[in-house]
């Protein structure tokens, strides 16, 4: 984890919030390359549910919702994490946690295993961050930033069912920001305070709940596999009847072998018809799905495949990474999928001084730039220009040379192969596109 947090540091990737502050514990920030990678993983995602489907549709609800939103879906009383306190060393841990957590003054020790801890009995403590509305702090209606973003779905379903006309089995997919007062967060962007998720919630008539719920489990896991990551690196675990959140009759972790170990990367739960009931019980609204040819009315059941962006594309980089030595040399390369890679290409002048090089170069940049995120480099030796870009998961570098002017051909260089071979300069928006389109597996050993 620590060479993954160096280079994404290093390459701008992802870097600690409010440094110049000291920085905030388990926040972070999103440099050019970050932003560009979770864009993408994001647009995969949405390509995925929303635009390949006739069967689900878009929706961005508010971040801010009326708090009875919480307490009805059972997130004011229900969602805690049970936490002790070290009244010797001043520290706060998970109470069911201890196995993994370590003592304040003695770290090879676990929390009460020092002779000085003195831990407190386990309280309940909330997730949800609260503020208000309203100009009073005091007469302010207190209000929660949104723990999920399921539940803008769910107030949301009559209006969208309506809007959208379709009916069950169909889905609402939303991506935005999420927020918890996670008290043991760590591990770089896999727990943080606050993280964006790719939600979708697939309603469906009840007796097909059972069918959906392992159809999502399998179209998870299939979109993470397409996207590159190594099947011997993710599995699907069922979870045991006493680890079931208070909506779900059944839930699947996907989960990934990060460098911490196997660890959720995303969640498959089927919701049954908890939510839909207990909105419609405390809103009057009725959430239900009426036929208006046989006027047959039912509340639909709820498959939910429930994915962490930033978890997600944590968990594409740890895949990814890869040092070899080449000539003699070591090479740290992010064997990302193409279609998920920051930068598709790198337009790379081989002598920056020549005028002529440097135009024909630019004039290519130019023309690529209009369908695919390309990049114009000519800072440096031409080798640590190559490094640069393998350390950003660039797959394909294009070096405008000498020949270039005489027969308008370029080099083209693989970033997993290091195969390198010469296209004319007309056909090279073609070549990367065709390439793109290519299945891609990883060429990392398992
Ligand atoms: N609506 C269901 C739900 O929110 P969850 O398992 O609590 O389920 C779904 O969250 C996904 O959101 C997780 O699988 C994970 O990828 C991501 N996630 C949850 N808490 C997170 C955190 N503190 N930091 C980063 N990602 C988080």
């Amino acid at each position: 984890m620590d060479k993954i947090v160096s280079l994404c540091r290093r390459r701008g990737f992802v870097f600690p919030s409010s440094e110049i502050y000291g920085g905030l514990g388990s926040s972070y920030d999103y440099g050019h390359y970050g932003v560009l990678l979770k864009e993408n993983v994001k647009a995969r995602w949405l390509e995925a549910m929303v635009r390949e489907r006739e069967d689900i549709v878009a929706l961005d609800s508010a971040i801010v919702l009326h708090p009875h939103v919480w307490e009805v879906s059972g997130h004011v009383g229900g969602f805690t994490d049970p936490l002790v306190d070290c009244r010797f060393c001043k520290k706060r841990f998970r109470a069911d946690q201890l196995d993994a957590a370590q003592c304040g003054q003695r770290p090879s020790k676990h929390p009460g295993e020092a002779p000085d801890c003195d831990l407190t009995e386990a309280r309940h403590f909330n997730l949800m961050f609260e503020t208000r509305v309203g100009p009073m702090e005091e007469s302010g209606t207190k209000v929660y930033l949104r723990p999920e973003t399921a539940q803008g779905i769910f107030i949301n379903f009559k209006n969208v069912a309506q809007l959208a006309r379709r009916k069950p089995p169909f889905g609402i997919a939303q991506v935005g920001k999420s927020f918890r007062n996670e008290i043991t967060p760590g591990n770089f962007i896999f727990r943080t305070l606050e993280f964006e998720q790719m939600e979708m919630e697939f309603f469906v008539p009840p007796d097909e709940a059972d069918e959906w719920y392992r159809y999502w489990i399998d179209e998870r896991r299939a979109w993470y596999l397409r996207l590159g990551i190594r099947e011997s690196h993710l599995r699907v675990r069922p979870h045991d009847a006493d680890e079931l959140s208070h909506y779900s009759s059944a839930t699947s972790d996907i989960e990934y072998l990060y460098p911490i170990g196997w660890s959720e990367l995303e969640g498959i739960a089927n919701r049954g018809d908890f939510d839909l009931t207990a909105h419609t019980a405390a809103s009057g609204t009725k959430l239900e799905w009426v036929d208006s040819g046989s006027g047959e009315r039912y509340t639909p059941h709820v498959i939910e495949p429930a994915a962490g962006l930033n978890r997600s594309m944590l968990a594409f980089l740890c895949d990814a990474y890869d040092e070899e030595e080449v000539a003699e040399r070591e090479r740290t390369v992010l064997r990302l999928h193409p279609l998920i890679a920051p930068v598709k290409a790198a337009v790379l002048p081989l002598i920056p001084r020549d005028a002529a090089i440097t135009e024909k170069a630019r004039a290519l940049y130019e023309q690529l730039r209009r369908s695919l995120a390309v990049e114009y480099d000519d800072g440096g030796q031409i080798g640590r220009r190559y490094r640069r870009q393998d350390e950003i998961g660039t797959p394909w570098a294009l070096t405008v040379d000498e020949q270039t002017l005489e027969d308008d051909t370029v080099t083209i260089r693989d970033r997993d192969s290091l195969a390198q071979e010469r296209i004319p300069i007309a056909g090279a928006r073609e070549v990367l596109l065709d390439r793109l389109d290519e299945p891609w597996q990883s060429p990392k050993a398992d």
